[in-house]
């Protein structure tokens, strides 16, 4: 099967590690029975030096010709200062939104070998494995009316709006129901009920989706605040943490860093089944450390390994590149972000042909058996 991707660096390190993530689509095109046809595009701050816009109608509307999107990292000092329509940020924004990702999931999974790379003790991370479901198309990212207006009188008023409907509250939760089926069968729906119109309303309408088609999935409702302390206190009794925008925000930070690297964390961006799908790595272009061979590339790689499992219908192929990757790090391979006593540490380019190296001793290995 043939299947269309498109490439989206963007900015800082975005490049770099694409290039490592570009090597396994290519490895995977020469060994495997799935042909990956690549276009490359720009978006963010690479975008707005090309064309004065952080996403063109171009780009956009290749996007929407191809199966999925993998996009590596936007933004950076050099467009700090422009005005938010045109920033970096809006770009990723757009093709969100014009894509109808109106999921995000964001998994936060420790590895065996990095359970001490977390900043919590080994004891309370080990083995864990949340599932972070972001509303991302709605709430106060989007809502209208938002802007500054000036007040005359020396003051000026900042405005965003929290808006969500039972539509894209209930789509949102049907992914997590789906998705909890398939893993630890529990949802935590947070919110703020107790002062937002709009979180009481998430709260009915989760309900009553669970009660008319999940009852036989366990749901809890959680305050947004309390989800963030139980994070920290107990994070191994979440299974899908579902959310709004900006909870989701603010939550998927946090529990990527239950397991001590953002360097390590995939994602996911889905819409109506059979829609382009958005695969990047949940942490940022990390400008400070581009162009040095310092990122770490498994988020990356391991967004593609989702986007092989959820857009391209080979979840065979994902587990193998996931195994790798938990292989190599048992071998202690590591990047400076995750670097530990005892271990070897390597640059992004050295993790990617490790990577491979083991890809390849696993195919020979299923050869001679
Ligand atoms: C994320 C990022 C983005 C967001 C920014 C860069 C617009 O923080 O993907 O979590 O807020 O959604
Ligand atoms: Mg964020």
């Amino acid at each position: 099967m043939t299947y269309k991707l498109q490439i989206l660096p963007g900015d800082g390190i975005g490049p770099e590690i694409m290039t490592e993530a570009e090597k396994i689509i290519s490895w995977l095109n020469a060994n495997k029975d799935i042909e990956i046809q690549t276009t490359r595009g720009l978006i963010g701050g690479a975008a707005i030096d090309e064309y004065g816009v952080p996403l063109s109608d171009e780009t956009l509307e290749e996007s929407r010709k191809s199966h999925a999107v993998l996009l590596g990292a936007v933004g950076g000092p050099k467009w700090a200062d422009v005005e938010y329509t045109i920033r970096p940020e809006a770009g990723l924004l757009k093709i969100r939104k014009e894509l109808g990702l109106f999921a995000n999931l964001r998994p936060a999974l420790v590895f065996d070998a990095l359970v001490d790379a977390s900043t919590l003790k080994p004891e309370i991370v080990k083995g864990l494995d949340i599932l972070i479901v972001r509303e991302l198309t709605g709430g106060v990212y989007f809502g209208q009316p938002r802007g500054i207006e000036d007040l005359g009188n020396g003051q000026r008023r900042g405005v965003n709006t929290q808006v969500y409907t039972t539509e894209e509250i209930q789509r949102v939760g049907r992914v997590a129901f789906e998705l909890a089926r398939k893993r630890g069968n529990k949802v935590t729906s947070c919110e703020k009920a107790n002062v937002m119109e709009s979180g009481k309303l998430w709260r009915e309408d989760i309900t009553s989706l669970h009660q008319a088609e999940y009852k036989d999935v366990t749901l809890e409702h959680m305050y947004a605040d309390n989800c963030a302390m139980q994070l920290l206190r107990n994070p191994s009794q979440f299974d899908v943490i579902v959310t709004d925008n900006l909870f989701g925000d603010i939550l998927s930070d946090e529990a990527a860093m239950l397991t001590g690297s953002l360097g390590m964390l995939p994602s996911a961006s889905l819409g109506q089944p059979g829609s382009t799908g958005l695969y990047e790595p949940v942490h940022g272009s990390a400008p400070d450390i581009a162009g040095q061979g310092k990122a770490n590339p498994l988020a990356t790689i391991l967004s593609l390994a989702m986007c092989l499992r959820y857009s391209f219908n080979r979840g065979d192929l994902a587990s193998k590149i996931e195994d790798a990757v938990q292989t190599i790090l048992n071998d202690g391979t590591r990047t400076p972000d995750i670097m530990a006593p005892g271990c070897t540490q390597t640059s992004t380019s050295g993790m990617g042909d490790a990577l491979i190296t083991q890809l390849e001793k696993t195919g020979k290995k299923e050869q001679a058996a």
